[in-house]
């Protein structure tokens, strides 16, 4: 049986009993929304941890004022059943204010991989985001915690964090999982209407067209990012960025680079997908 918890100092406390009784503690992250990708992220914590802690928190401070926070599903119940069924020990589930409380006000910030990508237009997003991920680290002191590759940036941001303040966690970033067709799975994806959903295809198609490129030996940066920009503006409404950069720096790749990561974000009407594939290393999504 999945145990639930609403308070941080509980949440603490079953962590805390978890590890001095010799388990491994293996976390997964998440706001909630539960799909395949998710339950992927619990499958490989279940790999390297022996009680795993899931956490369901819509977190208020990584959204901008005109995000999706307040229309961000919510389905509580059918994700506790996903936890209890694949696995989870314990289910964090916290109120803003317990993790806000008043006076609040420390931020954990990182500074270089933050600003290409995402920061050029989510500016605060990712300070959100290594603000309760810090916290949750904190509260739950994992060994391994596992983040979706699908957020390649925020997965490399987190790692860079464990890192840097010497948090003893292996911070794992898993291969993103699709659907038959190729569209990369998100929880925003519920938000496409039937045509948009058609139309959201042509990321994976733009990724597989460079991925094809480069197979067959092309190593031009603004082919292969022209490659796939085209079939995202033909279909996209707007397109943030189809950007082709180091997979490690998230900066200007070397000539000669033997891995490239290209990322894509877009919109479709109000929805913003984003998706990704480091060329050299993963295999045609
Ligand atoms: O990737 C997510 O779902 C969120 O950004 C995370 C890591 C759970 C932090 O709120």
């Amino acid at each position: 049986m999945t145990t639930v918890l609403r308070k941080p100092a509980e949440f603490r406390q079953v962590c805390d009993d978890a590890r001095a009784n010799s388990h491994r503690v293996g976390l997964v992250p998440t706001m909630g929304a539960l799909h395949e990708g998710h339950f992927s992220l619990i499958d490989e914590a279940k790999k390297r941890a022996d009680f795993i802690a899931a956490t369901l928190f819509v977190n208020p401070l990584q959204f901008a004022p005109d995000e999706d926070l307040d229309r961000y599903p919510r389905t509580l119940e059918s994700d506790l059943a996903g936890c209890s069924q694949r696995g989870v020990d314990v289910v964090f589930a916290p109120e803003p204010d317990s993790m806000y409380p008043a006076h609040f006000q420390t931020q954990v910030s990182v500074s270089e991989l933050t600003k290409p990508l995402e920061g050029g237009f989510r500016p605060a997003h990712f300070d959100g985001v290594t603000t309760v991920v810090a916290k949750l680290f904190n509260l739950t002191g994992p060994c391994t915690a596992m983040f979706g590759r699908k957020d390649y940036q925020q997965w490399k941001i987190l790692s860079r964090l464990a890192h840097d303040l010497d948090m003893p966690i292996e911070v794992v970033g898993c291969p993103i999982v699709r659907e038959s067709d190729g569209l990369a799975l998100s929880s925003r994806n519920r938000y496409l209407s039937a045509s948009e959903r058609e139309r959201a295809l042509s990321i994976v198609s733009g990724l597989r067209r460079a991925h094809d490129a480069w197979a067959e030996g092309d190593r031009s940066v603004e082919t292969l990012r022209t490659l796939a920009a085209e079939r995202v503006r033909a279909e996209f409404d707007a397109v943030d960025y189809v950007s082709v950069v180091d997979p490690d720096t998230l900066l200007t790749p070397a000539e000669s680079a033997n891995r490239l990561l290209i990322a894509v974000a877009a919109h479709l009407g109000t929805t913003r997908l984003i998706d990704n594939v480091v060329l050299g290393e993963d295999p045609r999504p």
